[in-house]
């Protein structure tokens, strides 16, 4: 038996697996076990911000895991409060809960609003959002693909249309608890929510007094140029939920607060096994130290601006196949007039690997490391493909 039907007889059928049996990875290549090497423009869903095997990772890791790989989060550890300590600096938030996923970090960002607001607040998120495939997360993941046959979902959550200001105003009012949201929607086909709607939605939170909550979880990072995504706007959020990029391809994710909500969780409230496991936080350390202290967002931001006017000029050139560029940094997405599978499959033939999601949209998410060679070998066959479809 192949690896492939191995896979078949051994897994629940939950994944469509790409047909490449990966033996190693190195920057932003991945190499199959027959030599042929990947451009990946995907980075593990947009984890992978350093790349692979980064030397600064192998070396972070290996040292913690010769020291312990786990401890009970009954301990304090220097590499958990490094980390942490970090990452809210760079978060302008107070006080953080470490997680192993982000749907996780969203299932604590839900308990701790039933916890302010009560069983009966309404916690709403955006149609097309996606936050994760816990109960609580998917209830608030409002793509029906996802949802449908899960039901009975968790009471009291709702969708707001996405950056439609008149659902915004006609839903929110006393009885709202939370709205949670990504700033630039991944999953939903790399969308940004708009300055008007966010606007709107601080004047109702002064009004009403509910949560924002930023999940940043794909959009984090450095990834988008800034920090997080809605530090394009000009507000602060309420909680910040993150994960992927930050345990530099370890489980890592966390909610972080502002220290005015620090007495949410009493003693014993909330709690994991495996969360802010120090492997992943010693990883996640050079993460953060790369991306915010040794230029690499600033890299990103730049590079990120050239990326898209290229993109932009390759819509100009092809109106009739591309119908939109969107997105920030080194979240890009290219909206096709077509089912973009085929523009994938193609770039595969051509060992790089992309995504498409929501049908249309091609979904750029190369590495932080990528440089500007990479996406110039990157459009090149875009366009080439785009030109012959
Ligand atoms: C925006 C967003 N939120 C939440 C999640 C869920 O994260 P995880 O898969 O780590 O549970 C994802 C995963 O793709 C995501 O993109």
């Amino acid at each position: 038996m192949n690896l492939f039907e191995r896979e078949k007889n051994a897994f629940l059928h939950t994944y469509k697996r790409i047909p490449l049996q990966i033996s190693k990875g190195d920057g932003i290549y991945l190499y199959d076990t027959t030599g042929s090497k990947y451009m990946d423009f995907f980075s593990g869903l947009a984890v992978n911000a350093l790349g692979y095997a980064h030397p600064r990772i192998v070396e972070a890791v290996t040292k913690q895991i010769g020291l312990f790989a786990h401890l009970s989060n009954n301990y304090v550890t220097n590499v958990q409060l490094d980390f942490t300590e970090k990452l809210l600096h760079y978060a302008g938030m107070g006080k953080a809960f470490l997680t192993n996923s982000g749907t996780e970090a969203v299932e604590s960002a839900i308990k701790m609003v039933r916890l302010l607001k009560g069983p009966d607040a309404m916690i709403y998120s955006l149609t097309n959002d996606f936050h994760g495939r816990t109960y609580g997360a998917l209830s608030l993941t409002q793509r029906a693909k996802y949802q449908k046959g899960f039901e009975p979902l968790l009471p009291n959550t709702g969708a707001i249309e996405f950056n439609n200001v008149d659902d915004l105003l006609t839903k929110v009012n006393g009885n709202t608890g939370a709205i949670i949201l990504e700033f630039l929607q991944g999953e939903g086909g790399i969308n940004e929510v708009s300055t008007d709607f966010v606007n709107t939605m601080t004047e109702l939170r002064e009004k009403y007094g509910f949560l924002i909550i930023s999940d940043c979880i794909q959009c984090g990072i450095g990834r988008t140029g800034l920090p997080f995504s809605h530090n394009y706007y000009s507000f602060n959020p309420d909680a910040i939920v993150a994960a992927k990029a930050i345990g530099g391809g370890l489980p890592l994710g966390a909610l972080l607060v502002p220290n005015s909500l620090e007495n949410v969780f009493t003693l014993g409230k909330h709690g994991t096994t495996f969360g802010g496991n120090p492997v992943s936080c010693a990883a996640g350390l050079v993460v953060l130290e790369e991306v915010f202290e040794n230029g690499l967002m600033e890299q990103v931001r730049q590079l990120g601006t050239y990326f898209k006017e290229v993109l932009l000029q390759m819509k100009a050139n092809y109106p009739e196949k591309i119908k939109s560029v969107r997105g920030k940094g080194f979240m890009l997405g290219v909206e096709l007039t077509f089912n973009g599978s085929g523009v994938v499959e193609q770039l595969f033939e051509r060992k790089i690997l992309s995504n498409c999601t929501n049908d249309t949209v091609i979904r750029i998410l190369p590495p932080l490391i990528t440089e500007k060679q990479d996406i110039d070998i990157f459009c090149t066959h875009f366009e080439d493909i785009l030109a012959s479809v």
